[in-house]
């Protein structure tokens, strides 16, 4: 397994900042288990949320990987999801978190008022498991990527979980992404992890 934790450090794009806005696209939004200045929901455009980043680690195992959300480029696209204001020493643990090949990425960043409406933009950073990284799955067809997600379970718990977590989250912020609407459709039918 590529182990990106010390490249990751080599990616500081804010030096000498202050404080920085990671923007979380996946479980970052619904369990932000690190200390945080503040949060606004925010979306960055051209990339588009997929399950195709194996996971090895948290939602599966080497045997079983599960399948977790990264980002493709997409022209036109708008993903939506969280931004938190952090010191830069929160992002050292969250390296090794997401060591299995996720790396740091500069990307701009919009941030949303109460009302939907656009309030302002910033640098942020996000984690990107792009498709040259080992534990890219890619895509499949939808079925077998749910079946794939309903049977893994790893250290961090149930890969279902993960998906249907995300989805309530992302109702709750009042996005509609069709990718992750359909497949939360696709796990309903199936049998709950046992
Ligand atoms: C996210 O929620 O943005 C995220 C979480 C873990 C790895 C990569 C991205």
């Amino acid at each position: 397994m590529l182990d990106t934790t010390a490249l990751n450090q080599q990616r500081n794009f804010f030096e000498g900042h202050a404080d920085i806005w990671l923007f979380g696209y996946g479980s970052l939004i619904w369990k932000a288990d690190f200390a945080y200045l503040e949060r606004r929901p925010a979306f960055i455009t051209g990339w588009a949320r997929r399950f195709w980043q194996g996971s090895h680690d948290h939602r599966g195992t080497p045997d079983a990987p599960g399948r977790v959300a990264t980002l493709i480029r997409a022209q036109g696209a708008v993903c939506h999801g969280m931004a938190y204001r952090i010191t830069s020493d929160v992002l050292a643990p969250l390296d090794v978190r997401e060591k299995n090949g996720y790396l740091r990425e500069k990307v701009p960043l919009t941030f949303l008022n109460e009302n939907g409406g656009t309030a302002g933009q910033s640098e942020g950073l996000i984690y990107l498991a792009s498709e040259d990284n080992p534990a890219f799955l890619g895509e499949a067809p939808l079925a077998d990527m749910a079946r794939q997600i309903n049977q893994a379970h790893g250290p961090s718990g149930p890969n279902r979980e993960y998906l249907l977590n995300l989805a309530s989250a992302l109702r709750e912020l009042g996005v509609d992404d069709a990718h992750i609407f359909a497949l939360e459709q696709q796990l309903d039918r199936l049998p709950g992890y046992q």
